[in-house]
């Protein structure tokens, strides 16, 4: 399979989990035969460095034209003093909109290798397997900001809306995963205080009739950040707004033990882009100490769901099992008896295992 990738190491950490991400897609391309075409180009505080925009032109332009794009992470304290619209994280806001990426999928599993380290008791995190399905392209993320100075002060407004059309069709994305799973959707709003919320509620609500067998259930936001951490085997499919879903995703992320952990994958009417959901980290940056597990699971998202590669996929997802199985972890998910490595030895030994995975699979089938 021929198909052009193109990567945004962005700031933090970024380039660093990048680098594992580029070093299993080229594995996964030589030993499967296929050619990937990887390029790499700047966005967020990097391209403000290097070219003065946060998003420019030639980035854009590659990824408008590849077939997927890989993103590390954006933001940093150096870039933190400029304006909202010129910092590093308009670059990705900027976009996302740009290839209308209306949908942001989080899959939160419990990897059951790392089932110690979440920080709930054992019998809460039993059957941890949820999908957060994030609307990305609208809400308060893309509403009217302005900032007036009243009497002495300032006063910022930021502006939640959503339409009609755009709730219906992250809700459709969201009811075709669930009939996919286990037919349950949780819909997360605030709609007895907000007006976005109590039109998501009925427009949600209305759709819901469309798919047989299909359980819909309301839960306001504070009481989903709740029951997330009381029962969180509950969910199946989570939906709800781009500042809700970012919010509880991150909540979401700790339950299985680190926000190092998380892929995503967002789709919608252009290139699809995947990126782990942490941030640059800023802290651990250039210490080689990042988990880069997020990104290397983005990478199965992108081999599976924007290229159909699902053997693929199952081997990286799978060598990567087998290497925590081994007791390689980096800190953030270190228990007593670990093997701490830093980012680059732990991508080394994924290599290692995806090697012995494709050999295997060549001797007794490709099942994994
Ligand atoms: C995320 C991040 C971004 C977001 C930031 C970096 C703009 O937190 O992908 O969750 O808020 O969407
Ligand atoms: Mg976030």
């Amino acid at each position: 399979m021929k198909k052009t990738i193109v990567l945004l190491p962005g700031d933090g950490i970024g380039p660093e989990v990048t680098r594992a991400a580029k070093t299993v897609l080229e594995d996964t391309s030589r030993e499967f035969g296929h050619s990937f075409e990887l390029a790499e180009f700047p966005i967020g505080g990097a391209a403000i460095d290097a070219a003065g925009v946060p998003l420019p032109a030639a980035t854009l332009d590659a990824c408008r034209r590849a077939d997927a794009v890989f993103l590390g992470a954006v933001g940093g304290p150096r870039w933190d003093a400029r304006a909202i619209g010129k910092r590093p994280e308009s670059g990705l806001l900027a976009l996302r909109q740009e290839l209308g990426l209306f949908v942001n999928l989080r899959p939160i599993h419990l990897l059951e290798t790392l089932r110690d380290i979440s920080p709930l008791k054992p019998e809460r995190t039993a059957g941890i397997n949820l999908e957060i399905v994030r609307e990305l392209a609208g809400g308060i993320y893309f509403g009217a900001r302005r900032t007036e100075r009243e009497g002495g002060q300032e006063r910022a407004h930021d502006t939640e809306s959503y339409s009609t059309g755009e709730i219906e069709r992250i809700a459709q994305f969201a009811f075709a995963r669930a009939e996919a799973r286990s037919r349950h959707v949780t819909s997360v709003d605030k709609a007895n205080v907000l007006s976005t919320s109590a039109l998501w509620r009925k427009t949600v609500t209305e759709m819901s009739g469309a798919y047989s067998g299909m359980r819909l259930d309301h839960m306001y936001v504070d009481n989903a950040a709740m029951q997330l951490v009381l029962a969180p085997s509950q969910f199946d499919v989570i939906l709800t707004s781009n500042m809700f879903g970012d919010i509880l995703s991150d909540a979401a992320a700790a339950l299985v033990g680190s926000i190092g952990l998380v892929p995503s994958a967002s789709f919608g009417t252009g290139t699809p882009l995947f990126e782990p959901i942490h941030g640059s980290a800023p802290q651990l940056a250039g210490k080689d100490c990042a988990n880069p597990i997020g990104a290397i699971l983005s990478v199965a998202m992108l081999l599976r769901d924007a290229f159909g590669l699902s053997i693929e996929a199952e081997l990286v997802e799978a060598a990567l099992g087998r290497v925590l199985a081994r007791g390689y972890r980096t800190t953030d998910i270190a228990e007593r008896d670990s093997r701490i490595v830093g980012t680059s030895f732990f991508t080394e030994v994924l290599r290692e295992e995806l090697q012995a995975s494709v050999e295997h699979a060549e001797r007794y089938g490709w099942g994994v």
